[in-house]
């Protein structure tokens, strides 16, 4: 079997963090058990780009209980978690394709060595994957591809773009769209695990701190109410007017980036967009000015000026690098403008990572049922695997919820019963 990882020594080590991501994800265990003895996912080979931590190597778990082979490589240079892609390697006996801190080369070859295996089903987080086989059809598309999955809110946005074009080639499920992904984990998982990460790579105290956070969608509302919970004085930054009205009716304070940057302390882009934080922001910021990025693309701050206004750079702390520029301020940037959650922390907490990649498996089940009759476009998970992965989960955490009764079902139906 092949594998290109950085040392098959950690497996032991990943094997007990694994352990404990397991035991942290009692809903997939179910799907775990129903798979073992239904087997339906028999025939399928899923290339599987993602975060190669804890968790995904549960998911791991899962699919091949189901039947299928899988491959693994990374979706972000620097997010593998060695250990665990050792344990992928040498326990799970997965061919897995992942070094923390690969450089941009090895990180597609790792890509082009999971598609080696000549995949059905595509796993994708951020769209790398697909977005190679499309551009180079004629290499990946000599056997039928029957479906893929999608994890996150930038390649669902990639994958949307390809559809409109009439170019994607198989249909795609958006696990990123199902309430049980983006609701919890956008929100609770970045909210948590960003902070997770800056405190980390920095150990600066939060509490007192102007914390600026750039984009108020599901990632940014959860970083935003975590980062003033733990006594930062939130700033957001919008250009939705929806969205930044939101953020001040939540009480935080709302204005420009130019404003933002003369007064920030820490600042934080989850947008999905590109050079958010660039070179005319940089020269207004603090001396000791924090800056990170918790979207999916190292694009959100715009590393190349900053390198170009820096006079001297050096890496003072794991994962921050200092810059000294002309006006002789300093300014941090963190895990080199990568997702700093998973760059400098573990990425989301197990039991969050529960519900996104239940989506994932009963996602991949789901597309070998029903490819047939599917366009090649990209679609939600239903409503009734949704439902049901939060019914499962509440039961997991001992939480009861009411029932309507048949009275109240019928009242809901109605619309003759005013007063
Ligand atoms: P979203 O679509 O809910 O929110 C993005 C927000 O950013 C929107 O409100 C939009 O108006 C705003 N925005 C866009 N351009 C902006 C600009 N120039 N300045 C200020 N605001 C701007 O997306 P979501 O789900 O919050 O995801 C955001 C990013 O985080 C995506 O790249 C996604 O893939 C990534 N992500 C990262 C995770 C992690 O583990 N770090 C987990 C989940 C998603």
């Amino acid at each position: 079997m092949k594998y290109d990882i950085k040392n098959i020594k950690l497996a032991q080590h990943g094997a007990l963090r694994i352990e404990w991501a397991r035991n942290n994800m009692p809903v997939l265990g179910l799907v775990t058990k129903r798979f073992k003895k239904e087997k339906p996912l028999k025939g399928l080979t899923i290339a599987a780009c993602l975060h190669v931590t804890t968790e995904t190597a549960v998911l791991m778990e899962v699919l091949k209980a189901g039947g299928a082979n899988v491959a693994v490589c990374a979706s972000n240079p620097l997010s593998t978690q060695d250990d665990v892609a050792a344990s992928l390697a040498k326990n799970l006996k997965i061919p897995v394709f992942a070094i923390k801190g690969e450089d941009t080369k090895t990180y597609y070859k790792h890509i082009v060595s999971a598609l080696s295996y000549e995949p059905n089903i595509t796993m994708d987080d951020g769209a790398d994957l697909v977005s190679l086989i499309h551009q180079h059809p004629e290499k990946y598309f000599r056997k039928p591809v029957l479906g893929g999955t999608e994890e996150t809110t930038t390649g669902v946005i990639r994958l949307k773009a390809l559809a409109a074009e009439g170019k994607l080639r198989y249909p795609i499920v958006a696990v990123n769209d199902a309430l049980t992904k983006h609701m919890f984990d956008n929100r609770y998982g970045t909210g948590q695990s960003t902070l997770d990460g800056i405190i980390r790579a920095t150990n600066k105290l939060v509490a007192g701190s102007n914390f600026v956070v750039c984009g108020y969608g599901w990632c940014g509302r959860g970083l935003a109410m975590r980062a003033q919970g733990m006594g930062a004085n939130v700033i957001v930054i919008e250009v939705s007017p929806l969205k930044g009205l939101e953020a001040v009716m939540d009480g935080y304070r709302v204005m420009t980036i130019k404003e933002a940057a003369r007064i920030g302390d820490i600042f934080v882009t989850v947008t999905g967009d590109v050079n958010v934080i660039r070179e005319e922001h940089f020269g207004l910021m603090k001396n000791g000015a924090i800056i990170c990025n918790s979207g999916h693309f190292n694009a959100e701050i715009e590393i190349k000026a900053l390198e170009k206004m820096a006079k001297a750079k050096k890496t003072i702390r794991d994962y921050t690098v200092e810059y000294i520029l002309k006006n002789g301020r300093k300014i941090y940037l963190l895990g080199e403008g990568r997702l700093i959650n998973l760059a400098a922390a573990e990425g989301h907490p197990a039991s969050v990572m529960d519900m996104s990649f239940c989506n994932q498996a009963l996602g991949v089940e789901y597309m070998k049922k029903n490819y047939k009759d599917l366009e090649n476009g990209v679609y939600s998970v239903p409503e009734n695997i949704d439902n049901e992965i939060a019914r499962l989960k509440l039961k997991s955490i001992g939480v009861s919820i009411d029932t309507l009764t048949e009275e109240q079902k019928k009242y809901l139906s109605s619309w003759e019963m005013g007063t």
